[in-house]
């Protein structure tokens, strides 16, 4: 064990939870990634050990709690594709919410220790108004965001009956990637809008935009994008304010700037120097016009505000990644 204890993170294979892993190993603690490899990389995993297991199998997730005795879970694993979701709504509910209350279970019997919530903007559905705060009424208009909320319920619900302490990250849209080029994001396929455009401006490929007809200057959507570093620093952070007894509630992780796609288009042509080919398809169904997060909560709960998330910033991070690192990892 490390001087900060062993923490679990499930999805420690996944995007965001290997960048996680690589800040709670700078912070002292040992990650214990739980992963089944479904969605995630192996070779992501290089700061602790990596069980592969499935949350749903919670004979398997006893024993590893029962071996490693974490002081603390983080829980990442979950589909995440807002398209696929509207696609295959059952896929989404019983992996994203019914596996949960299997782990959520063991997690209480192995004394209900501090768990950090990978949870997403997409609570919110279509905001009334921008930027949303944690009080804005939880409206998701996908299977995907409700999958997330319908888990935050469930950890209210076990905080009530077991004291279980809880923090649900809402993060709005995670990007870039770990500067040293150790780790990135990987998903097959990708669906994420800096990395489809950064491979097309490799490969000289063409981008679809999904809908150029929405309520917004340009007529693309707009989104908040905030650096998966920001991110792992805040688990770290969500992780000690639990653990000096802090209340139990949802936090936002945002930017609170927001960017339309063809601005992150532009974008991106600047950081690469390429010009990208880009075609205008349908609407994707799921896809608010504008997502932009107000992070106060954030600021005075966990003492955090984002460091990295500038635009520019995270589209080199991610072009230096699929350059330079992605090929040969
Ligand atoms: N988009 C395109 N073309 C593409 C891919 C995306 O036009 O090839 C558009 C989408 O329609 C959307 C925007 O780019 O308007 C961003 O799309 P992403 O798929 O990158 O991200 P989403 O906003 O759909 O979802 C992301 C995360 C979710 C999270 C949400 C919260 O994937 O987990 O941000 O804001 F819930």
């Amino acid at each position: 064990m490390s001087d900060a204890g062993n923490v679990l993170v499930t999805g420690g294979a996944g995007f965001i939870g290997s960048h996680v892993c690589k800040r709670l190993a700078a912070a002292g603690y040992q990650p214990i990634v739980l992963d089944n490899l479904s969605r995630g990389f192996r070779s992501s995993v290089k700061w602790g050990p990596l069980e592969v297991a499935d949350i749903g199998d919670g004979a398997r997730v006893r024993e590893i709690l029962n071996r490693y005795r974490p002081i603390g879970v983080m829980h990442f694993s979950a589909f995440t594709s807002v398209g696929e979701s509207v696609q295959q709504p059952a896929l989404y509910y019983s992996n994203n919410v019914g596996a949960t209350a299997v782990l959520l279970q063991a997690v209480i019997e192995h004394g209900a220790p501090p768990f950090v919530f990978s949870s997403t903007a997409a609570i919110y559905g279509n905001p009334a108004s921008v930027p949303v705060d944690e009080d804005h009424p939880h409206r998701p208009i996908n299977p995907y965001g409700r999958s997330k909320l319908y888990v935050e319920h469930m950890l209210a619900d076990a905080n009530q009956a077991s004291g279980l302490p809880w923090v649900a990250l809402r993060y709005f849209n995670a990007a870039g990637c770990d500067p040293d080029g150790e780790i990135g994001e990987r998903h097959d396929p990708e669906t994420h809008l800096i990395p489809i455009i950064v491979r097309a401006a490799l490969k000289g490929s063409t981008v679809s935009i999904f809908g150029d007809d929405y309520d917004t200057p340009d007529g693309t959507c707009i989104r908040d994008y905030i650096h998966v570093n920001d991110l792992a620093d805040a688990h770290i952070l969500a992780l000690k304010y639990l653990a000096r007894g802090g209340k139990s509630c949802g936090i936002n992780l945002a930017n609170s700037k927001g960017f339309s796609v063809r601005e992150v288009l532009a974008t991106v042509e600047r950081v690469c120097g390429r010009p990208v080919a880009v075609k205008i398809d349908p609407r994707r169904p799921g896809d608010p016009a504008v997502l932009i997060g107000k992070t106060e909560r954030a600021k005075e709960l966990l003492g955090w505000s984002p460091k990295r998330s500038d635009l520019e910033l995270q589209v080199r991070d991610a072009w230096n990644w699929y350059e330079n690192f992605l090929p040969s990892v």
